[in-house]
């Protein structure tokens, strides 16, 4: 049988664990045509959670179009994605492509051709001097246009939104703060990995796009929502894992989307049909991952000054909710001094290698942080 545990892309189906809440809540989002911000540490589950909820969408009621900004570097790129996405949600044929491309974009040029798998796609050519203003404009405006037409609602989802950070000036973003401000019967839902960087676009407030959604933290998924998802796969397989096992699993993954999956793919590997998964088991598939990472995690080890080590040590080493500020603490890890702490923090930060955590920090790669706790020399 197939190892169940899919890790990396986009999970869908029965690879889709719960989310219950959070799909309710972006449909009720969807329907009212909010708009918002889905934001979190990486791979925790934002495109699965938006795929998801975008399929169970009444296909009559909705039009909707997903927007990856990940492979942008600039405004003509995002021109080219956004137009790209729309037409291609709104049409089936090659011969509708083509109609839609040019009904709602003048201003650029569309041609259709065959993937390889002979689906028609469409790319779009500029035929332009100057700013590309009126293009991000026309490009734009287009859902306003689709909702006004077909008499249905549409979601448009920008996701890895960060990405606009990249380009040479700050055109979309003026450009996405006046279309939120005017599209009443249009949801947009942007989705971004770097929190920091997420952080500055929509809370800084020099940024055009200050305050204009509303905010959608996505966490973990519980302990008691993996234990039948993990178990019923194991059960299919043939194999059994006790309820204390997947707690063991969440404790060493803190129910880290990415991680779970990755953990139980290693411990379904390990686990013959008939077995059952014991801590040692789970310790050896651990050790696999670890093993797998360590040239990485040696490599990103090595790049770091010795307070930002220190300061991970800590983190690693102390129970969650730890004040590394703190006189202890800072005592306790050989900082020197709670501002060298602060400016360990700070650079760790702006990696993304720690995350904030209700006052306190923690390591955003989970197997990283155990790792380190695993390493003694400095
Ligand atoms: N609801 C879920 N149930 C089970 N696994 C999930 C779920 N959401 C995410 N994952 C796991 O996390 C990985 C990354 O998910 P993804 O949606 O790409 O995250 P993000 O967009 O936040 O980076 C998936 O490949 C899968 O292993
Ligand atoms: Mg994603």
């Amino acid at each position: 049988m197939k190892n169940p545990f899919q890790y990396g892309g986009i999970v869908e189906g029965a690879a889709f664990c719960n989310r219950k809440k959070e799909l309710a809540d972006l449909t009720a989002a969807f329907e009212n045509s909010e708009k918002l911000f889905l934001y979190s540490e990486r791979r925790l589950g934002k495109t699965s959670l938006v795929h998801t909820a975008l399929r169970q969408l009444p296909k009559g009621r909705y039009a909707s179009a997903y927007i990856d900004l990940w492979p942008t570097d600039g405004e003509l790129s995002f021109v080219a994605a956004t137009a790209r996405a729309i037409t291609e949600s709104m049409s089936n044929t090659a011969g509708q492509l083509l109609d839609m491309a040019k009904q709602l974009f003048s201003r650029l040029t569309p041609s259709v051709t065959a993937d390889a798998e002979g689906k028609p796609k469409v790319t779009f050519g500029f035929n332009m001097t100057g700013q590309p203003g009126p293009e991000i404009e026309e490009v734009l405006a287009a859902p306003a246009k689709i909702a006004e037409r077909g008499k249905r609602k549409v979601v448009i989802v920008f996701d890895e939104v960060q990405q606009v950070l990249e380009y040479e000036s700050d055109l979309v973003e003026r450009r996405l703060r006046s279309i939120i401000q005017k599209h009443k019967d249009v949801s947009y839902i942007f989705l971004g990995s770097r929190k920091h960087l997420i952080q500055k676009m929509f809370l800084d407030r020099s940024r055009p796009l200050y305050r204009a959604a509303g905010h959608y933290p996505l966490g973990s998924i519980a302990t008691e929502r993996w234990i039948p998802f993990i178990a019923r796969k194991f059960r299919e397989g043939e194999r059994v894992i006790a309820d204390d096992a997947i707690q063991g699993v969440c404790k060493l993954t803190e129910g880290h989307p990415f991680y779970t999956q990755h953990l139980c793919h290693a411990l379904w590997e390990l686990c013959e049909p008939g077995e059952a998964v014991t801590d040692t088991l789970i310790e050896a598939a651990m050790k696999v991952l670890l093993d797998r990472e360590s040239y990485a995690y040696t490599a990103l080890w090595e790049s770091l000054a010795l307070n930002q080590k220190r300061l991970l040590k800590g983190l690693a080493s102390e129970p969650a909710g730890v004040k590394p500020f703190a006189g202890a603490f800072v005592r306790r890890h050989g900082l020197g001094s709670a501002s060298n702490s602060q400016r360990a923090v700070d650079s760790l930060l702006n990696r993304d290698l720690i995350d904030r955590d209700n006052g306190s920090f923690l390591i955003s790669d989970r197997f990283f942080r155990i790792w380190i706790g695993q390493r003694q020399v400095q």
